[in-house]
């Protein structure tokens, strides 16, 4: 063999094989196109492409600025970016101010129900009176620019009104989804030292009371030295030890404030806005920084062009505020684009199966932006819950968090949507702040692929080495070049950050993702790169398996992992959930293997079948493989902290 054959069987030899292909097209209706704000996707795509920093110079000036930016985008050191460089900016002035002067100021900001049926409304209007009340607040408490505070909250507006009071101030928010164990949040306030924790007595789960106050009672005596005040939300009906001198009630503090005279801190558009803690590879969890001006822009202009967004829009977001999803995506995005935005506390199932498509309807929701692993518990109740009720106003569906299998992405498509409602198949991360491959309304679809990089932002699928892979060829996914929502840094980590991101790969981000491009340039992708198995020399995604097993008739969910084989390195071992009515057998296990096989070819088939009632997961909904390699295997599980139960 030649040295370049060589050297190139070699490379290919890292790739992962792809073995399924979608081919069918979902054209948008001509009379979507006709009302869609951007009409041809691919004139949007070239216009970016041909100077994508003229591009969102253009779109930060919808926004309100103090000082205009000398430049858009900068390179200020090796792989730290400062986009909008020399502008004077806040993102509340964005998200609440500046609708103060228009008929927006009138409008519903946020709808929020509580599980068990409490309602609580705010106009504009509204809110930034009491965004302005709390910065008030704050301010008394001591807080000031460039303070940390910790935030541990439901979802409900209280939380919203915390992260905008912070932002107000130039106060930095860390919140931690108030799902997470008192440990995990006291390595997260002992991260960024906060200096205030805020929190709500208790939170309403699936007819539970969830005890917030408590844990973080429990965090606080472990060694937080960092922190001085927490400010209690009561929020559901809980007595709760106050500590003298340290706690306060939420409701208190607003009454002293009339929400005059409390200024805004106008900030240099590269100043950090917030700092958001997201595992990585090992169990120091990384906290993520990002800017007031960047992201600012990055979250406004993507939300707004690919939820094709209208002033009536009632958009539902049901992910929580705690993740990266829920502050781009309920909480900034949505205020800065003046539209109505619902927080509901509580889950889509509860108490009955058909809550989710029950609030939809009494809502008119018209965008309903999930994630697929609420699409198949969804699916798993069958079409009869959806069809109760009168779906008509959704105009637009999106997925975020994981890919989503064609199956469930074709069930989202015709039960839910009624075959009318294009599906957004958002990929991005906590990093990226913003939408990264996405399709626009209009983009013809193929279920379970996210199409394309949105406009401005250029990915490929590369080998170790950086190298592009041919067109089908699964690889590494990275971004090559710089987009205004990236994050600016690792809190107190600036090396973790260079060696995540920039040093795995020569002069590119690295996602961490791996994926393939197909033959039209459209992108799938296939799950974590350490999620990927290696069967007899291939290299073949879980999710790929995973997403084989789940279009069987008999099958909910499933988790696939890489277990160790004398013969083929690796062999694929799945755990498997039943749908309703459906029983386990050899017969079943039979039908699965072949199931999987008929879809993806002999190489990858499933060697051990387990069923099992559920599946170790992230409190955002991730199937947490590492536990069940761990468990199969008879390993230490290590941290878990960002387990579900
Ligand atoms: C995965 C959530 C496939 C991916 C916004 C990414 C997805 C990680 C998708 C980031 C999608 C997110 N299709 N995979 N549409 N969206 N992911 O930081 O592995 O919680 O790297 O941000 O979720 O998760 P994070």
């Amino acid at each position: 063999m030649k040295q370049e054959e060589k050297k190139s069987s070699e490379e290919q030899s890292e790739l992962t094989e792809v073995l399924t292909e979608e081919s069918k097209l979902y054209q948008p209706s001509k009379e979507f196109v006709q009302k869609a704000n951007i009409k041809s996707w691919e004139h949007e795509l070239a216009k970016a492409d041909k100077d994508y920093e003229g591009y969102w110079g253009e779109v930060a000036k919808e926004l309100e600025w103090s000082k205009s930016w000398d430049t858009v985008h900068q390179e200020k050191k090796k792989n730290f970016h400062n986009w909008f460089v020399g502008s004077r900016c806040n993102i509340f002035v964005n998200a609440l101010e500046r609708h103060q002067k228009t008929e927006v100021k009138n409008k519903i900001a946020i709808i929020h129900e509580q599980e068990g049926g409490r309602k609580k409304q705010f106009t504009y209007g509204e809110l930034y009176l009491e965004v302005n009340k709390l910065a008030g607040a704050f301010k008394k408490i001591g807080l000031k620019k460039g303070d940390r505070v910790a935030v541990y909250m439901p979802n409900i507006p209280e939380t919203a009104m915390t992260m905008l009071a912070c932002a107000k101030l130039g106060v930095l928010h860390s919140v931690v989804y108030a799902g997470y164990s008192y440990m995990a949040l006291r390595d997260r306030i002992n991260g960024a030292e906060a200096k205030l924790l805020i929190t709500a007595n208790g939170s309403l789960r699936r007819g539970k009371t969830v005890k917030l106050k408590e844990t973080c009672d429990q965090a606080v005596a472990e060694d937080c030295p960092s922190i001085e005040k927490m400010v209690v939300v009561n929020n559901v009906d809980l007595d709760i030890e106050m500590k003298e001198g340290r706690d306060v009630w939420f409701e208190d503090i607003m009454k002293e404030e009339t929400g005059e005279g409390v200024d805004t801190e106008i900030m240099d558009g590269n100043d950090p806005l917030f700092v958001l803690y997201t595992s990585g590879t090992t169990s120091k969890p990384k906290g993520v920084v990002h800017d007031h001006a960047g992201y600012m822009v990055g979250v406004y202009h993507t939300l707004k062009t690919v939820f094709d967004l209208k002033d009536d829009d009632v958009y539902w977001c049901t992910a929580d505020p705690g993740w990266i999803t829920g502050h781009s995506y309920i909480i900034y995005g949505p205020l800065m684009c003046g539209i109505t935005t619902v927080m509901y506390e509580g889950v889509p199932d509860f108490p009955e199966n058909d809550f989710i498509w029950d609030l939809i309807e009494r809502y008119k929701v018209s965008v309903l932006y999930t994630a697929p692993t609420l699409v198949r518990l969804m699916m798993k109740y069958g079409d009869e819950p959806v069809k109760k009720h009168d779906l008509s106003a959704l105009r637009i569906l999106g997925s975020v968090g994981e890919p989503i299998n064609p199956e469930a992405w074709r069930w989202y498509y015709e039960v839910v949507g009624g075959g009318r409602c294009p599906i957004m198949d958002t990929w991005w991360q906590t990093e990226t702040g913003m939408f990264m491959l996405t399709p626009l309304p209009v983009t013809p679809l193929k279920a379970g692929s996210c199409t394309k990089p949105f406009p401005g932002i250029k990915a490929s699928i590369v080998d170790k080495k950086g190298k592009r892979v041919p067109v089908g060829k699964g690889g590494f996914l990275v971004i090559e070049n710089a987009w205004p929502a990236m994050l600016t840094t690792l809190w107190n980590n600036p090396k973790r950050y260079l060696e995540t991101y920039w040093e795995k790969i020569p002069n590119v981000y690295t996602v961490g993702d791996m994926g393939y491009v197909d033959k039209d340039g459209y992108f799938w992708i296939q799950g974590r790169a350490d999620d990927v198995m290696n069967i007899a020399g291939h290299r073949i995604g879980t999710a790929e398996v995973e997403s084989a097993l789940v279009s069987h008739e008999a099958v909910v969910e499933a988790g696939v992992i890489g277990k160790p084989h004398p013969i083929k390195g690796e062999c694929a071992k799945a755990f498997v959930i039943l749908k309703d009515g459906f029983e386990q057998s050899d017969e079943l296990i039979d039908a699965l293997k072949k199931q999987v096989r008929g879809s993806l070819g002999p190489i990858a088939g499933v060697d051990e079948i387990a069923f099992v009632k559920k599946l170790p997961k992230t409190r955002s909904g991730k199937i947490m493989r590492r536990i069940l390699k761990a468990e199969e295997l008879g390993k230490p599980v290590g941290d878990i902290s960002t387990l579900e139960d």
